[in-house]
């Protein structure tokens, strides 16, 4: 039978159940690519520091080149292969003989895998950054377009004051914009290279750690090989950045959930993100967006479990950091479908104008009656407590604000006069929101121009 790769002062062997216990090519055979790139980078090291002749370096680079080219097309895998990095130097092995034997030389698979983790996550996190653009697009498209829809804004869920539907929209893409910036503010730090710090203490064959870098995409190297080899922040901080996101994602289909009730009725999922029920033939429940908010107790989860493996650690490498891979790829996994799902979702509901300009009560305007008055000299504390009784009023009466008489008005203060009309019209109060922030038109327009800057230069 084979020998494990770490079987030179075993004479027993290893439990069926351990072996599948201590088994992770399962889940960290994704980072195959990864592994292939960092062991060509690391034989092109050793020939640099003269552990490798050019020959052998090149027989290696072939020798991995074909391992890669089994991953694509299905590798073989064999029971003993433990990990990918013992089942890629296995195959090499087999590949080029004894030769492949000395690629391992000074390394060991403590800065290797940590080496793979972060290269990994390097090449990923651009599919996850064009996705949350995707997503950021469509919000900022659906937002152009849609700038005439008025609906009430709510604080406490009560309606507040009148709003743009696309300002609405856009609120949520900022906090997307934001998850851009803090994502690629990331980057600095899982972009700091292991390799070459050996199991712990560095590297004896002086490799060039530098080169490394350079060949590997890197931009530093990490300047203490325990810190090298135990560090797993990155993956901390990626989990905690998804954990964020998926706030985002989960607070704005609270929003649409909410709409989407017959009670509200301001959008419509299209069918292609809903699903039906079981036993009521009637209805089309909302599952998509559940699902995003669901899915976000699930992301928080991987942090929290992951960063509660971390806390207790002593220094350097213990195989609890194994269970760094199963969180950080769930999560990766969970974010990118949860952006795709969205912009599904997003690109493709139906809004019910006439149902949010229905839902425009004319007590969306007590502040704008406040404020009325305030432009006649009167403090705001004042207007506040003359608007209220103005609310107080209609309310008893079972009017709305505009069916009371100029001289109910005048009861109220003696500054108002016929121009009060003026208050109740919505496009109006919309629009007198025009410093930067706002829900005028033009500040909409900025918005929409500020987030098409932002997705051309991030
Ligand atoms: N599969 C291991 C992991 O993912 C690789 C590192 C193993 N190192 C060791 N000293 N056993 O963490």
């Amino acid at each position: 039978t084979k020998q494990k790769l770490w079987g030179g002062r075993f004479t027993g062997k290893t439990d069926p159940l351990m072996h599948e216990f201590n088994q992770s090519l399962r889940y960290d055979q994704r980072m195959w690519a990864a592994d292939i790139a960092g062991s060509i980078a690391y034989a092109k090291a050793l020939n640099l520091a003269g552990i490798l002749t050019k020959d052998e370096q090149e027989k290696i680079v072939q020798g991995l080149t074909a391992v890669g080219q089994e991953w694509e097309q299905g590798f073989d895998i064999q029971p003993d292969d433990e990990d990918i990095h013992t089942a890629n130097e296995r195959r090499l092995s087999e590949l080029i003989g004894p030769l492949g034997g000395k690629l391992h030389t000074g390394r060991s698979r403590n800065d290797q895998v940590a080496t793979d983790m972060r290269l990994w996550l390097l090449t990923e996190i651009k599919h996850v950054v064009r996705g949350l653009k995707g997503l950021i697009r469509v919000m900022v498209e659906r937002a152009d377009k849609e700038k005439d829809i008025l609906l009430p804004g709510y604080t406490h869920l009560q309606r507040g004051q009148p709003i743009r539907w696309s300002h609405l929209l856009l609120s949520h893409a900022f906090s997307f914009r934001a998850d851009l910036e803090r994502l690629s503010q990331l980057i600095p730090r899982i972009s700091v290279l292991p390799l070459g710090c050996g199991a712990l203490a560095g590297n004896p064959f002086v490799v060039d750690r530098e080169f490394l870098a350079k060949e590997l995409g890197f931009s530093s190297v990490a300047e203490n090989s325990l810190y090298g080899v135990g560090d797993r922040d990155f993956i901390v901080e990626f989990m905690m950045w998804a954990s964020l996101a998926m706030t985002h994602v989960s607070r704005m289909a609270e929003d649409l959930i909410i709409y989407s009730t017959a009670e509200f009725g301001f959008v419509t999922l299209s069918d292609a993100y809903s699903t039906g029920s079981s036993i009521m033939p009637q209805k089309k429940n909302p599952d998509s967006l559940e699902l995003l908010r669901g899915k976000s107790g699930r992301v928080f989860g991987d942090m929290a479990g992951f960063l509660m493996t971390l806390k207790g650690l002593p220094s350097t490498y213990n195989k609890d950091l194994q269970e760094d891979k199963e969180p950080l790829f769930d999560s990766y996994d969970t974010v990118s479908a949860s952006f795709k799902i969205a912009e599904g979702v997003i690109a493709t509901m139906e809004v019910h104008a006439e149902k949010m300009r229905e839902a425009l009560t004319m007590d969306v305007l007590a502040t704008d009656l406040a404020d009325y008055l305030v432009r006649k000299g009167i403090p705001f504390r004042e207007t506040h407590h003359i608007s209220g009784r103005a609310v107080a009023l209609a309310e008893s009466r079972k009017c709305q604000l505009n069916d009371l008489s100029l001289e109910d008005y005048k009861q109220l203060s003696d500054k108002f006069s016929e121009d009060v009309q003026s208050v109740f019209d919505f496009e109006a109060s919309v629009e007198r929101r025009e410093s930067i922030g706002g829900t005028s038109r033009k500040m909409i327009e900025r918005q929409v121009s500020v987030l098409r800057t932002a997705l051309e230069q991030m």
